[in-house]
Order: structure tokens, then C-alpha cells, then sequence
């Protein structure tokens, strides 16, 4: 079995680490980088003198949305919240463990917790969901109301507060805890709305090459005698050393298209599940050996995008992440749109990683260019090099104060030293696309 994978952190976010306290001395906390925090409103801390929070440690089983600190992989302690509890199979009567939210962190670790991670004397009974909300809005500061609604614009957009709300209702405990994909065995980070027979799973095996997926190890064994695949269906467009891309069209290949989504959603959190994948296209890429092409990771995009997407859902599989694979998918991505002849921009809402590696490949991209370009340059022009919609290089350029406003137009200012000095902080190119080894034209409907 190869290793176990747990979500990695984002540790580049600019983001202070979320505050925490030791309750006992730390073990080896200082090899733990801190979790990329997620903002939410509940995020935000209420005064202790709130009339809203009593202190009530002596009552079990803890309710849901009880706050409380609790002991995290770092062994520190960290506030969440309760958002769901269970019954202990062998246990007596109390005893409980508890599906906890880290409220400063990604719902990716959000985990099942026992009574003794729990900081009893720090319990916070639960409060009123709407009496919270309102508590919340009165007491934040224009700073956190601000931080919010960026949080909103880049990541939530078209979900109002009612269908967050829901769809954290809805999937608020992760189903399934592990898959075995290939030689891996992987932690999820979300739930995936899997068909009502694997609601009693907590692992799923997959067959690495069709991807469809069994409960049982067994049976897995059983489905790789007889499947005989060894790489993704569809059309091989791109291969490089041992790297390949697949080209699967969704109506063609309806299984595959939608065991990829069951598979990808467990990764994706704000992401809708296409059951109509008839409408898109799969971009899976995959490292190739003589046992086959394993799928390192993928994305999709809708066949046509009436809002100029080029990219709907990324995922590099956790296995994978953090080598350069997500920046080599979403150079690949611009590189269909340059063939298209047209500017392309991902779906929205990005997740706190997607706008992470979106925004180092489109600091990397313009800053190369700016570097070697000798006189002005427009916005235009750049989108007209890069396919990045123009959007995208204004918001890229204005967060890295490139971009001042001069007369009623936006002027690109670049002095070298400073280009230089974001590039550094841009981290590495990731693995670059060899366009000569792209065999592919756009896609046409064929009726
Ligand atoms: N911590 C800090 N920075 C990170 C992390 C992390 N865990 N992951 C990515 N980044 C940033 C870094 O700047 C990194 O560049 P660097 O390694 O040179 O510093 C850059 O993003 C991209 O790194 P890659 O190695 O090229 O990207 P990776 O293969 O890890 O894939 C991806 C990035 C696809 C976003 C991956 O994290 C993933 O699959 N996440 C889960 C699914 C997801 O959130 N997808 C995006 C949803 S939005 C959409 O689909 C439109
Ligand atoms: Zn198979």
C-alpha cells in the first residue's frame, strides 16, 4: 500500500496563523504549518461577556453548535464548532464523539473527535443560529465586514447566505473517509453525494483506470482481472516524456465522466456535481509506466460557455499536489483556449487553493512578459498573448500594485526591481506545456 495522504496546508497565504493556546507542551507542533484559515462569519470572534455564551462544561453529550476548543493534529488547541455527534458503538450511555469544524480553517479538516481532545472548561453552550448571525453582524468591524465580502466575491459568489447555508446543512459530515486509488491510499476533504447503497461506507476502493468504485477490496481485486483498461478512455492530445493528457467526452464516455465526479467532488467543496456531464469535456492527465497511465489529475470544461470558462472544475489528486501538476493543467487550459482563438477565465467560485495557484500562474505569466517587453503594453494585448481574460490581469496586476489609474485609463506601471521581486514571491513556473506535443483541435458538435 502506498502512503496516506492528508490534506496539505497552505502555508503562503499572507494569512497570520490562527490564533491557538497549548494546553499541554506541543509535540513536534512546529513541523504542523498552519491550515489556510477559511472566513466565514461565525468565524469571528464574539466579547466572553456576551449573554448569548454560558459557560455549561457539565453537560453531556455536547449539543450541536456547542463551541468549544479542542486539541488538533499540532496538539494544539483550536475553536470549533460541534456540527454533528455520535454514539460510540461500544460505549455507554455518554459517550459521544463529535464532528468538529475548525472555524479558522478549511471545512477539509473538519474531523470526527473524541471527548478527550475536548477543552471541557473552555465549553460555550450552543447558541441560536439566527441570534448568532445577528450578534455577529452588529459586532464586526468594517475591517471584517470587508474581509467577508472579498471572501464572498472570491470564493461564494453565487451562493447567497439561505444556499450556503443549505449546502453546508446538506453536506456538513464527510461520508466517506478514505479511497484506495491505485497504490494510494487517500484521506477525503469533503462529501460527495455517492448513490444511497455506499451510504454505509467509510472506504471505497476504486479501479484506477475506469474509475469505477466497490466497497469491498475484494471485489476490486476481483473487477482488475477482468477490466482491461490502462489508461483513461477517449482520445489521447498531449504526450511529453511520461506524461499524458486524455480527452474524454462526457456524452460519449458517461460512466467514466461520472465516477470521475463522484471521485473529484470528494476534493472539491463549493463545486455543483454535473450529473449532465453529456455537456463537457475531461481533460484527464496522467504519469505513465509499463503498468499504465495513472491518473495524477484532471479538469473539466464545458463544451460551450456562453461566460467564456475555459476551465469548470481542477483537481490534482492529493498524492500529486504541491509538484506542479495544477499549474501545468491550468497552463493547459489556456493553451486550448489560445487554440480556440479565444480568452478563457475557471468557473467560479474558486476554492482558497484554486485562487492560490490561479493567481501564482497569472503573476508568473504577465510578470514574464512585462519582464521582456520593451515599451507599453495593454491590458488587451496581454489577454491577446496569454488568453487570461482581461479581467483577470486587472484584478492580478491591481493586487500586485502594478496598475495605477491615469487619466481616466489604466497604465501598467513596471519597474523591473519590483516585477522581479514579485516573480520571487510567485514560487515555481510548475511543469511547462509543450505545446509541439499538443495534437488536438476544438471541439465541434457532431449531430
Ligand atoms: N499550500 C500553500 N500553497 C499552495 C498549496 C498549499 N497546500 N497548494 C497550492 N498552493 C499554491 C502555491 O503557490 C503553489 O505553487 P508553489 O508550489 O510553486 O508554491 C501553487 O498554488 C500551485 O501549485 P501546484 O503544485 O502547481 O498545484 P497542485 O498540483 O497542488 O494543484 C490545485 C492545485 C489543483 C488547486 C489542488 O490544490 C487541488 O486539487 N485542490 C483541491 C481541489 C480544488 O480546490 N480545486 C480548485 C477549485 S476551483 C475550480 O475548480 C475552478
Ligand atoms: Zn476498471
Amino acid at each position: 500500500m502506498g502512503s496516506s495522504v492528508t490534506p496539505s496546508n497552505p502555508e503562503t497565504n499572507g494569512t497570520a496563523s490562527p490564533p491557538s493556546y497549548h494546553k499541554s507542551p506541543a509535540k513536534n507542533g512546529d513541523d504542523v504549518p498552519s491550515p489556510l484559515p477559511a472566513v466565514t462569519a461565525s468565524d469571528l470572534t464574539i466579547s466572553e461577556s456576551d449573554a448569548s455564551k454560558n459557560r455549561k462544561g457539565g453537560v453531556f453529550p455536547l449539543e450541536v453548535g456547542t463551541r468549544v476548543m479542542c486539541r488538533w493534529r499540532d496538539s494544539k488547541y483550536h475553536p470549533v464548532k460541534v456540527i454533528e455527534r455520535r454514539k460510540l458503538y461500544h460505549g455507554s450511555q455518554n459517550d459521544y464523539e463529535y464532528y468538529v469544524h475548525y472555524t479558522e480553517f478549511n471545512r477539509r479538516l473538519d474531523e470526527w473527535v473524541k471527548l478527550e481532545q475536548l477543552d471541557l472548561d473552555s465549553v460555550e453552550c450552543a447558541v441560536d443560529e439566527k441570534v448568532e448571525d445577528k450578534v455577529t453582524s452588529l459586532k464586526m468591524t468594517r475591517h471584517q465586514k470587508r474581509k467577508i465580502d472579498e471572501t464572498h466575491v472570491e470564493g461564494h459568489e453565487e451562493l447567497d447566505a439561505a444556499s450556503l447555508r443549505e449546502h453546508e446543512e446538506f453536506t456538513k459530515v464527510k461520508n466517506i473517509a478514505t479511497i484506495e486509488l491505485g497504490k494510494y491510499e487517500i484521506e477525503t476533504w469533503y462529501f460527495s453525494p455517492f448513490p444511497p447503497e455506499y451510504n454505509d461506507c467509510v472506504k471505497l476502493y476504486f479501479c484506477e483506470f475506469c474509475l469505477n468504485f466497490m466497497k469491498r477490496k475484494e471485489q476490486l481485486q476481483r473487477h482488475m482481472r477482468k477490466c482491461d483498461l490502462k489508461h483513461p478512455p477517449g482520445d489521447e492530445i498531449y504526450r511529453s516524456g511520461t506524461l499524458s493528457m486524455f480527452e474524454i467526452d462526457g456524452k460519449k464516455n458517461k460512466v467514466y465522466a461520472q465516477n470521475l465526479c463522484y471521485l473529484a467532488k470528494l476534493f472539491l467543496d463549493h463545486k455543483t456535481l454535473y450529473y449532465d456531464v453529456d455537456l463537457f469535456l475531461f481533460y484527464v492527465l496522467c504519469e505513465c509506466d509499463d503498468r499504465g497511465c495513472h491518473m495524477v489529475g484532471y479538469f473539466s470544461k464545458e463544451k460551450h460557455s456562453e461566460e467564456s470558462y475555459n476551465l469548470a472544475c481542477i483537481l490534482t489528486l492529493p498524492p500529486y499536489q504541491r509538484k506542479g501538476y495544477g499549474k501545468f493543467l491550468i497552463a493547459f487550459s489556456y493553451e486550448l483556449s489560445k487554440k480556440e482563438g479565444k480568452v478563457g477565465t475557471p468557473e467560479r467560485p474558486l476554492s482558497d487553493l484554486g485562487l492560490l495557484s490561479y493567481r501564482g500562474y497569472w503573476t508568473r505569466v504577465l510578470l514574464d512578459i512585462l519582464k521582456k517587453h520593451k515599451g507599453n503594453i495593454s491590458i488587451k494585448e496581454l489577454s491577446d498573448m496569454t488568453a487570461i481574460k482581461a479581467e483577470d490581469i486587472l484584478s492580478t496586476l491591481q493586487s500586485l500594485e502594478l496598475i495605477q489609474y491615469r487619466k481616466g485609463q489604466h497604465v501598467i506601471c513596471a519597474d523591473p526591481k519590483v516585477l522581479d521581486r514579485h516573480l520571487k514571491a510567485a514560487g515555481r513556473g510548475g511543469l511547462e506545456v509543450d505545446v509541439s506535443k499538443l495534437i488536438w483541435t476544438p471541439y465541434k458538435d457532431q449531430t
